[in-house]
Protein backbone atom coordinates (compact mmCIF):
# COMPACT_ATOMS: atom_id res chain seq x y z
CA UNK A 1 0.00 0.00 0.00
CA UNK A 2 1.78 3.45 -0.96
CA UNK A 3 1.70 6.00 1.47
CA UNK A 4 -0.01 8.94 1.01
CA UNK A 5 1.15 12.57 2.11
CA UNK A 6 -0.07 16.21 1.99
CA UNK A 7 2.15 18.53 1.06
CA UNK A 8 1.45 21.72 2.05
CA UNK A 9 3.04 24.63 0.84
CA UNK A 10 3.25 28.76 2.06
CA UNK A 11 4.21 30.92 -0.20
CA UNK A 12 2.67 33.77 -2.38
CA UNK A 13 5.30 33.59 -5.43
CA UNK A 14 5.20 30.38 -7.88
CA UNK A 15 8.93 31.12 -8.44
CA UNK A 16 10.00 31.33 -5.10
CA UNK A 17 12.88 29.28 -3.76
CA UNK A 18 10.08 27.65 -1.25
CA UNK A 19 8.00 27.02 -4.54
CA UNK A 20 10.92 25.41 -5.72
CA UNK A 21 11.93 23.40 -2.72
CA UNK A 22 8.36 21.96 -2.83
CA UNK A 23 8.28 20.98 -6.81
CA UNK A 24 11.39 19.10 -5.23
CA UNK A 25 9.48 17.46 -2.54
CA UNK A 26 7.22 16.70 -4.77
CA UNK A 27 9.16 14.48 -7.26
CA UNK A 28 11.12 12.79 -4.19
CA UNK A 29 7.74 11.63 -3.09
CA UNK A 30 6.17 10.96 -5.87
CA UNK A 31 9.65 8.91 -7.33
CA UNK A 32 9.67 7.15 -3.88
CA UNK A 33 6.40 6.04 -4.36
CA UNK A 34 3.65 8.03 -2.83
CA UNK A 35 0.50 9.60 -3.78
CA UNK A 36 0.75 13.34 -2.99
CA UNK A 37 -2.18 15.74 -2.21
CA UNK A 38 -0.57 19.42 -2.68
CA UNK A 39 -1.79 22.30 -0.28
CA UNK A 40 -1.05 25.63 -1.84
CA UNK A 41 -2.24 27.56 0.53
CA UNK A 42 -2.41 30.64 -1.29
CA UNK A 43 -3.50 29.65 -4.54
CA UNK A 44 -6.42 27.71 -2.91
CA UNK A 45 -7.12 30.98 -1.43
CA UNK A 46 -7.03 29.58 2.16
CA UNK A 47 -8.51 32.50 4.33
CA UNK A 48 -5.96 32.09 7.94
CA UNK A 49 -8.33 34.28 10.06
CA UNK A 50 -10.11 32.20 12.38
CA UNK A 51 -13.65 33.42 13.00
CA UNK A 52 -16.47 32.35 15.74
CA UNK A 53 -17.49 28.98 13.78
CA UNK A 54 -13.67 27.93 14.22
CA UNK A 55 -13.53 29.29 18.02
CA UNK A 56 -13.30 26.22 19.66
CA UNK A 57 -15.92 25.15 22.04
CA UNK A 58 -14.17 23.77 25.34
CA UNK A 59 -17.28 22.20 26.06
CA UNK A 60 -18.33 20.31 23.24
CA UNK A 61 -15.33 18.74 21.61
CA UNK A 62 -17.73 17.18 18.84
CA UNK A 63 -18.18 21.07 17.77
CA UNK A 64 -19.11 21.09 13.83
CA UNK A 65 -16.65 23.79 12.55
CA UNK A 66 -17.26 25.75 8.69
CA UNK A 67 -17.53 23.67 6.00
CA UNK A 68 -13.78 24.77 4.77
CA UNK A 69 -11.96 23.59 7.67
CA UNK A 70 -14.26 19.79 7.93
CA UNK A 71 -12.16 19.58 4.23
CA UNK A 72 -9.30 20.49 5.56
CA UNK A 73 -9.19 18.41 8.18
CA UNK A 74 -10.32 15.23 5.81
CA UNK A 75 -7.03 16.10 3.98
CA UNK A 76 -5.59 15.69 6.86
CA UNK A 77 -7.11 12.37 8.14
CA UNK A 78 -5.99 10.71 4.91
CA UNK A 79 -2.68 11.39 5.00
CA UNK A 80 0.12 9.05 6.39
CA UNK A 81 2.31 12.00 6.12
CA UNK A 82 2.40 15.50 6.29
CA UNK A 83 5.01 17.88 4.76
CA UNK A 84 5.03 21.19 5.74
CA UNK A 85 6.95 23.82 3.46
CA UNK A 86 7.67 27.45 4.31
CA UNK A 87 9.53 30.46 4.36
CA UNK A 88 10.56 32.06 8.30
CA UNK A 89 8.88 35.02 8.63
CA UNK A 90 9.41 36.82 11.89
CA UNK A 91 11.12 33.55 13.10
CA UNK A 92 7.41 32.21 12.15
CA UNK A 93 5.29 30.86 9.89
CA UNK A 94 3.72 32.96 7.44
CA UNK A 95 0.21 34.32 8.80
CA UNK A 96 -1.14 31.41 5.88
CA UNK A 97 -0.19 28.83 7.66
CA UNK A 98 -0.42 29.96 11.00
CA UNK A 99 -4.10 30.58 10.33
CA UNK A 100 -4.33 27.13 8.96
CA UNK A 101 -2.99 25.35 11.87
CA UNK A 102 -5.03 28.08 14.47
CA UNK A 103 -8.19 26.66 12.18
CA UNK A 104 -8.20 23.00 10.94
CA UNK A 105 -5.56 21.80 14.24
CA UNK A 106 -8.93 22.34 15.71
CA UNK A 107 -9.94 21.01 19.38
CA UNK A 108 -11.68 17.33 19.30
CA UNK A 109 -9.70 17.03 15.73
CA UNK A 110 -6.33 17.54 16.08
CA UNK A 111 -5.95 17.59 20.18
CA UNK A 112 -8.55 17.17 23.14
CA UNK A 113 -8.61 13.24 23.01
CA UNK A 114 -7.61 10.65 25.09
CA UNK A 115 -6.50 8.97 21.89
CA UNK A 116 -5.15 11.38 19.81
CA UNK A 117 -6.97 10.87 16.06
CA UNK A 118 -3.63 12.12 14.06
CA UNK A 119 -1.11 10.16 16.37
CA UNK A 120 0.27 7.19 14.22
CA UNK A 121 1.13 10.20 11.11
CA UNK A 122 4.59 11.39 10.35
CA UNK A 123 5.85 15.54 9.85
CA UNK A 124 8.62 17.27 8.69
CA UNK A 125 8.20 20.85 8.72
CA UNK A 126 10.62 22.30 6.56
CA UNK A 127 11.55 26.03 7.25
CA UNK A 128 13.87 27.99 4.37
CA UNK A 129 15.06 31.36 6.08
CA UNK A 130 17.55 34.25 5.23
CA UNK A 131 19.73 34.10 8.01
CA UNK A 132 22.47 31.88 8.56
CA UNK A 133 23.12 29.09 10.97
CA UNK A 134 25.73 31.27 12.99
CA UNK A 135 23.76 34.67 12.95
CA UNK A 136 20.60 32.77 14.32
CA UNK A 137 23.12 30.98 17.25
CA UNK A 138 24.14 33.89 18.18
CA UNK A 139 20.55 35.31 18.38
CA UNK A 140 19.75 32.83 20.67
CA UNK A 141 17.21 31.82 18.26
CA UNK A 142 18.11 28.29 17.25
CA UNK A 143 15.69 26.17 19.03
CA UNK A 144 12.74 28.53 18.32
CA UNK A 145 11.16 27.07 15.33
CA UNK A 146 11.83 23.27 16.94
CA UNK A 147 10.00 24.46 19.96
CA UNK A 148 6.81 25.98 17.80
CA UNK A 149 5.93 23.39 15.36
CA UNK A 150 7.38 19.84 16.66
CA UNK A 151 7.05 20.27 20.04
CA UNK A 152 3.88 22.66 20.57
CA UNK A 153 2.35 21.49 17.53
CA UNK A 154 3.09 18.21 16.09
CA UNK A 155 4.07 16.16 19.75
CA UNK A 156 0.92 18.46 21.38
CA UNK A 157 -1.47 16.67 18.87
CA UNK A 158 0.25 13.47 19.53
CA UNK A 159 1.98 13.18 16.54
CA UNK A 160 5.93 11.68 17.98
CA UNK A 161 7.30 11.35 14.71
CA UNK A 162 8.12 14.45 13.49
CA UNK A 163 11.03 17.33 12.57
CA UNK A 164 11.89 20.67 11.68
CA UNK A 165 14.43 21.07 9.28
CA UNK A 166 15.97 24.72 8.45
CA UNK A 167 17.76 25.38 5.24
CA UNK A 168 19.41 28.61 6.22
CA UNK A 169 21.11 31.53 4.33
CA UNK A 170 18.51 31.82 1.73
CA UNK A 171 18.58 35.44 1.48
CA UNK A 172 20.12 36.21 -2.35
CA UNK A 173 20.48 40.13 -2.44
CA UNK A 174 24.17 39.89 -1.13
CA UNK A 175 25.18 37.72 -4.21
CA UNK A 176 26.00 39.02 -7.15
CA UNK A 177 23.29 38.36 -10.14
CA UNK A 178 25.91 35.89 -12.29
CA UNK A 179 26.59 33.56 -8.90
CA UNK A 180 22.75 33.37 -7.85
CA UNK A 181 21.75 30.34 -10.63
CA UNK A 182 24.69 28.55 -8.45
CA UNK A 183 23.57 29.99 -5.16
CA UNK A 184 20.13 28.75 -5.40
CA UNK A 185 21.44 25.21 -6.72
CA UNK A 186 23.36 24.81 -3.57
CA UNK A 187 20.26 25.63 -1.48
CA UNK A 188 18.19 23.32 -3.21
CA UNK A 189 20.92 20.56 -2.28
CA UNK A 190 21.00 21.70 1.55
CA UNK A 191 17.23 21.38 1.17
CA UNK A 192 17.55 17.59 -0.22
CA UNK A 193 20.57 17.15 2.22
CA UNK A 194 18.35 18.90 5.66
CA UNK A 195 15.72 15.54 4.68
CA UNK A 196 18.59 13.00 5.49
CA UNK A 197 16.75 11.18 8.54
CA UNK A 198 13.51 12.93 7.94
CA UNK A 199 10.90 12.61 5.69
CA UNK A 200 10.56 11.01 3.15
CA UNK A 201 12.41 7.86 3.86
C1 LIG B 1 8.06 39.36 6.19
C2 LIG B 1 9.37 38.64 6.20
C3 LIG B 1 9.95 38.30 7.42
C4 LIG B 1 11.16 37.59 7.47
N1 LIG B 1 11.67 37.22 8.68
C5 LIG B 1 12.80 36.48 8.73
C6 LIG B 1 13.31 36.03 9.98
O1 LIG B 1 12.75 36.27 11.04
N2 LIG B 1 14.45 35.28 9.99
C7 LIG B 1 15.11 34.96 8.82
O2 LIG B 1 16.12 34.29 8.89
N3 LIG B 1 14.62 35.36 7.61
C8 LIG B 1 13.49 36.10 7.54
N4 LIG B 1 12.99 36.50 6.32
C9 LIG B 1 13.66 36.05 5.09
C10 LIG B 1 12.94 34.83 4.51
O3 LIG B 1 13.05 33.72 5.35
C11 LIG B 1 13.55 34.55 3.11
O4 LIG B 1 13.15 35.62 2.30
C12 LIG B 1 13.07 33.27 2.52
O5 LIG B 1 13.60 32.15 3.20
C13 LIG B 1 13.57 33.23 1.08
O6 LIG B 1 12.86 32.25 0.40
P1 LIG B 1 11.90 32.63 -0.81
O7 LIG B 1 12.78 33.11 -1.94
O8 LIG B 1 11.21 31.37 -1.13
O9 LIG B 1 11.01 33.71 -0.29
C14 LIG B 1 11.81 37.24 6.25
C15 LIG B 1 11.21 37.58 5.03
C16 LIG B 1 10.02 38.26 4.99
C17 LIG B 1 9.41 38.61 3.66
Amino acid sequence: MPRHTLLVHAHPRTDSLTAQVTDLLHARLKDGGSTVDVLDLYAEGFDPVLRPADEPDWENREKSYSPEVHAHMDRILAADDIVVVFPVWWMAPPAVLKGWIDRVWNYGFAYGRSKPRLGGKRMLWLALMGNTEAEIEQLGLSAVLDLQLRVAVSRFCGIEDSSVAIVHGTELSGVPRALRPQRVRELLKSAEESLNGALPR
